[in-house]
């Protein structure tokens, strides 16, 4: 048994991994090979979707992204409410933005190739350490292990250390860079992703198909469902915000453009409220009532996860009669525009409730 932090034999527990993976690696699509190289297009893209998007719902989405715009070149050439349209549905818009911004840079100031190094890569809107260490590894053969949740829960486990210890961040950074692959740096980092994603999940980890759980100090101890545990100071934040659904005559929605706010950035949305940390209450809507109406509390909310809180977001409603054109979208055409889910959850909960008999 190999349990002592000294003794740890990196190189060997990387070579086991990197067999268990040619046996039992995932085939991804954005992980086909071209005479025994990766696309970095393909890699680039699928690491901004997987950055808050499970693996099969990205898919899809990646397939479909590719088809429309299969290369830099072409993206580049793309409008921002396009990407905004593809993405919709995927959340977190701003990585949309991002892509646009970074398509047309590495165009414009890459002669169309990505930059082949961690550092450089950092330094393009949207990637980060990680992205930026995952798209180095796998397109570029880096010689450098990434980190996202899922590596440092493996990591975390092999060393047998915990979310709240003081030191968790530099010894993980430290146990990754332990793991420095010179001949298959993206084969490795896969591998951990791949290990991670199939055996050693968060919940009911597989330690008994483990090709490594003889190295993990964790399993050796028995504690696998104690690591990595909560962090001390993660309670999620709720926001609040009142959406406001007007209906006209016609079967028209009142709908704005949404400005220089970093979610949803270009984006149509139902006319709402800032949110804020507290309830709203009836007497303060009164200034954000987007057109005259009989407005009405409908009971209903959405409820749900965004960039990091809770948001809830209560809905108003009231039918006017207009003869104004602009401003106004047909009920029946909402999938036409590129709206983010949470109002189209909204626009149908309001449809089933209340437009429906
Ligand atoms: N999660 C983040 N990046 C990934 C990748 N390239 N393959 C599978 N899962 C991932």
């Amino acid at each position: 048994m190999n349990n002592s932090l000294e003794d740890f034999d990196s190189k060997k527990v990387a070579k086991i991994l990197l067999k268990w993976f040619d046996k039992k690696g995932r085939n991804l699509p954005w992980r086909k090979v071209l005479k025994s190289k990766k696309n970095p297009y393909y890699v680039w893209i699928s690491e901004i979707m997987l950055q808050q998007t499970t693996v099969n719902a990205v898919i899809p989405r990646f397939k479909s992204f590719i088809r429309r715009w299969p290369n830099i070149k072409k993206l580049s050439l793309a409008s921002i409410d396009e990407i905004l349209h593809e993405w919709q549905g995927l959340g977190y818009y701003t990585r949309a933005h991002n892509i646009h911004r970074t398509a047309k840079i590495i165009n414009n100031d890459f002669g169309g190739k990505l930059p082949k190094d961690s550092s450089s890569l950092k330094k393009l809107p949207g990637i980060g350490d990680y992205t930026a260490g995952a798209v180095a590894s796998i397109a570029f053969l880096e010689p450098i292990l990434p980190i996202d949740v899922n590596i440092q829960r493996v990591l975390a486990r092999i060393k047998g250390i915990y979310l709240n210890d003081k030191k968790f961040k530099s010894m993980i950074r430290d146990f990754a860079s332990s793991f420095v692959e010179i001949n298959r740096p993206g084969d490795l980092t896969e591998a951990f992703m791949d290990l991670g994603a199939t055996l050693c999940k968060l919940n009911n980890p597989k330690c008994s198909y483990c090709p490594i759980s003889k190295y993990c100090i964790s399993f050796n101890k028995k504690i696998t469902n104690k690591i990595p545990g909560k962090s001390m100071s993660k309670a999620r934040s709720r926001k609040y915000g009142v959406a406001f659904f007007a209906i006209n005559q016609r079967g028209e929605v009142l709908l704005r453009k949404r400005k220089n706010q970093n979610i949803f950035n270009g984006m149509m949305e139902l006319p709402m409220t800032p949110l804020s940390e507290k309830v709203w209450t009836p007497d303060s809507l009164t200034k954000y009532y987007p057109i005259k109406g009989n407005w009405n509390d409908t009971k209903l909310s959405y409820k749900g996860p965004l960039s990091g809180f809770e948001l809830k977001l209560s809905i108003q409603f009231t039918r006017v009669i207009t003869r104004e054109k602009k401003h106004w979208f047909s009920l029946s055409e909402m999938d036409n525009y590129a709206l983010p889910s949470v109002f189209k959850k909204i626009i149908d909960l309001v449809e089933k409730n209340f437009l429906k008999n």
